[in-house]
């Protein structure tokens, strides 16, 4: 018996990327799964994957905007009422991009904070006392490199990470305070190959802000040559550190290149990043 084999794990954003590698690594182990997206198609392609990869695999799926307080709720309600028992959640589901904080519109600012971060504290909220009730539960909350580092044209998503960090760092100090059964994991992911980057020029379009030249290169350049590793290794990275009951899992050698750079030059590592990031994506 590992630490997810017949676990009930629910899983957030597992319509793409991250999310859906947990799904098919969480059920290779042996896990019974509650996946969930804002995107019902991808969820579906998601679940019909999975069943693919692992035959017999439990699968609840539904719909959900981890932004939605009250539709959260009545989503745990609906997984508890499945299942009977919630051990795992990994509270995945997020939004990238932005500008500068000076050209930045009020709603992107709005709509990262309400995915990424209170999407994380309402998991987390209703899903806590049946995690606790499990006897044996976990909870694992995807920030980023920029959990740990700022960066320029990202203060959307660095605030929302940063707050990520702070919450999840929060919860497991109380979770041992209060000597409950749950084990919390932060993860912050370097670059992975998934569809974040072009998701965000998407968002951007819908929200009916212009999408320039200058962003589609952007994205492009992150697509090429910052997000690199494959999610399934991602996964496993993720759920080892599950298994190992890690407080804190850094994804991929540029997180911990940048870990380490932010704690050699605390105050400077601005200057250090932006160096590096000429380098790697010339003049902007
Ligand atoms: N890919 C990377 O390089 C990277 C790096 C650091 C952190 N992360 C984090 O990993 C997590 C997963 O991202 P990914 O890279 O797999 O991206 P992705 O875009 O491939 O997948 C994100 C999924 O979340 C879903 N989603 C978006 N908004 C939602 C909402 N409001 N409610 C429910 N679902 C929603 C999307 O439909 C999509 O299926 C995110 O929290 C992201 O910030 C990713």
């Amino acid at each position: 018996m590992t630490a997810v084999q017949g676990k009930v794990a629910v899983v957030t954003g597992a319509g793409s990327g991250i999310g859906r590698a947990l799904a098919v690594e969480l059920a290779r182990r042996g896990a019974r799964l509650a996946l969930s997206d804002m995107n019902g198609a991808s969820l579906a392609q998601t679940a019909a994957l999975v069943s693919a990869e692992v035959s017999g695999a439990q699968i609840h799926t539904q719909q959900l905007d981890v932004s939605d307080l009250e539709g959260f709720g009545n989503y745990a309600d609906a997984v508890v009422q499945h299942y009977g028992v919630v051990h795992q959640l990994y509270n995945n589901a997020g939004i990238g991009g932005g500008r500068t904080i000076l050209d930045s519109d009020f709603r992107i600012f709005e709509r990262t904070l309400a995915v990424n971060l209170w999407g994380v504290i309402y998991g987390t909220k209703w899903f806590l006392p049946h995690i606790i009730k499990s006897g044996d539960g976990h909870v694992i909350n995807v920030s980023s490199l920029n959990g740990y580092m700022a960066q320029k044209e990202l203060a959307a998503y660095c605030t929302s990470k940063f707050g990520v960090r702070g919450f999840t760092e929060t919860l497991a100090i109380e979770m041992r305070a209060g000597k409950h059964p749950v084990g919390v994991t932060v993860v912050h992911p370097g670059g992975v190959h998934t569809n974040i980057a072009t998701a965000s020029l998407e968002m951007a379009s819908e929200f009916g802000i212009e999408v320039t030249e200058r962003d589609r290169r952007r994205v492009q350049i992150y697509n090429e040559k910052l997000l690199r590793m494959d999610p399934a290794q991602a996964a496993n990275i993720i759920i080892d550190g599950v298994e190992a009951n890690k407080a804190r899992v850094r994804v991929g050698n540029d997180a911990k290149l940048v870990d380490l750079i932010v704690r050699i030059f605390p105050s400077t590592y601005g200057r250090v990043l932006a160096l590096m990031e000429r380098l790697t994506m010339g003049k902007s």
